[in-house]
């Protein structure tokens, strides 16, 4: 089995550029299938959830190669609207091919994704839009078969601000008759950054970034060329892991507006931070205190995939910090591996109150999902003695080589196969 040895202790120094935003990219992926001609989607991470897109597009017909850190997606010709399960079930996010297949094809077959390891995460939403813009969607015995000969405009308002609903909604309406409104939309930067590669194809989205996303239907787009804006989640990442282990961390190709509530968190934390254009600066001895409570939210507030990162960095705080999970129902489960390395966390439902300890330790421990696995890291760096953390394969879905990159920090860090010594 693959893990990450992890010795412990060493603070990070020097720079480190920011990967291309994998919630970004997956969307655009899948609204490359609109786009008819070739796209190249410029700083596409390379991690295995992109890869799992990269499948579905093939299956669907299209044809994509890379070159540099560009993907080109040539979807010029016919579209297959169906999606095996066998890849539906790789990607949870698979589902956000719906839409772009639906308004292509005028027919869309694919299974419901189901449940993953942060909660049920149902697409009552999204199936909610699609037939208010006239989809009739069968589901039967977890297949979803959905018809639309073309799509209507209509008024949409969501009642939570779904970010997968919102894309699902945005994608299918661009090739829809008349003009869309959805309200109460997700406003995440990767929202607008949709918005923009819809845009460069020939289409007619405005408003992202509030809640009020207006979409004009065309009758086609073409291909386009877009570059994904940096992840801010990734860049949330380095810098709790800066701030557990200490050191002197350059972040670059990075947009800190894109998440001021961590910045924010972290400094009442006791480090230090600076921004740029581009650019964001950490220095942290390493001794935090204990921030005023860590509540997620959509967006602008506090993101929910950054709450296992934050929580990793105040387990040694002085001090008690509150975490209130909102978006997802079981977004706790790195807690027990987080105590198995000496943590004092207690959790209530959604709610989970870390007591600063003096040390954590290094222990053998297994990432259940891709943020939850970040923490594991980020903790296993700020402990003593060396530490295994297993479940690799959640965290490719979302950081291209984490270990290299904190190898380049100074961190000892370094993937084996059981039986490597
Ligand atoms: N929800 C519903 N019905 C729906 C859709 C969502 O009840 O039809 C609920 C979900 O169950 C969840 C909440 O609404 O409790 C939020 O879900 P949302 O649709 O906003 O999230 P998502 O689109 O499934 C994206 C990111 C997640 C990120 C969330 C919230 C992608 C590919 N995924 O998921 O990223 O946590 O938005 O910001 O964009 C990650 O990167 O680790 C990750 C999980």
């Amino acid at each position: 089995m693959r893990s990450l040895h992890v010795t412990g202790g060493k603070p990070l120094f020097g720079a480190l550029r920011v990967q291309g935003a994998k919630n970004s990219a997956l969307p655009i992926l899948a609204a490359a299938v609109l786009a008819e001609g070739v796209s190249v989607i410029r700083n596409c991470p390379r991690l295995t959830d992109t890869e799992a897109a990269v499948r579905i597009l093939r299956e669907v017909g299209c044809r994509v190669w890379e070159d540099g850190d560009a993907l080109y997606v040539d979807s010029s010709g016919p579209v297959r609207p169906e999606i095996p399960s066998r890849l539906m079930r790789e990607m949870r996010s698979s589902v956000i091919f719906l839409g772009p297949i639906l308004a292509r094809c005028g027919e869309a077959r694919l299974s419901a994704p189901g449940g993953c390891e942060i909660g049920a995460r149902p697409i009552d939403l999204h199936l909610r839009a699609l037939r208010s813009l006239g989809a009739e969607i069968e589901e039967r015995g977890g297949n979803l078969n959905c018809r639309a000969k073309r799509l209507r405009a209509c008024r949409i308002d969501l009642p939570f601000p779904s970010v997968g609903a919102t894309e699902n909604t945005m994608l299918a309406a661009c090739l829809g008759e008349g003009e869309t409104v959805i309200t109460g939309a997700a406003r995440e930067p990767e929202i607008q950054d949709l918005q923009a590669f819809l845009n460069a194809a020939g289409g007619s989205v405005t408003g992202a970034g509030s809640s009020v996303i207006r979409v004009q239907g065309r009758e086609r787009l073409h291909g386009a060329v877009h570059r994904v804006i940096p992840d801010r989640i990734a860049a949330a990442t380095w810098l709790a892991a800066c701030a557990a282990a200490g050191g002197d961390l350059r972040l670059y190709d990075t947009e800190w507006r894109h998440y001021r509530p961590v910045l924010h968190k972290l400094r009442e934390m006791g480090c230090d931070l600076q921004t740029g254009e581009n650019l964001v600066r950490i220095r942290s001895t390493g001794k935090l205190k204990a921030a005023s409570p860590i509540v997620t939210r959509p967006y602008p507030g506090f993101p929910t995939d950054a709450q296992p990162p934050l929580m990793a960095a105040a387990l040694t705080a002085e001090g008690t910090t509150a975490f209130q999970e909102t978006i997802f129902e079981s977004r706790f489960r790195h807690v027990p591996e987080l105590r198995r390395m000496g943590a004092d966390i207690r959790t209530e439902g959604r709610t989970a109150l870390v007591w600063g300890v003096e040390k954590l330790y290094g222990a053998e421990v297994t990432a259940a999902d891709l943020r939850g696995g970040a923490a594991l890291v980020i903790a296993a760096l700020a402990a003593e003695g060396e530490s295994r953390i297993y479940g690799l394969q959640h965290l490719d879905r979302g950081y291209t080589a984490m270990e290299e990159s904190l190898a380049e920090l100074g961190a000892e860090i370094e993937r084996k196969e059981d039986g490597d010594g």
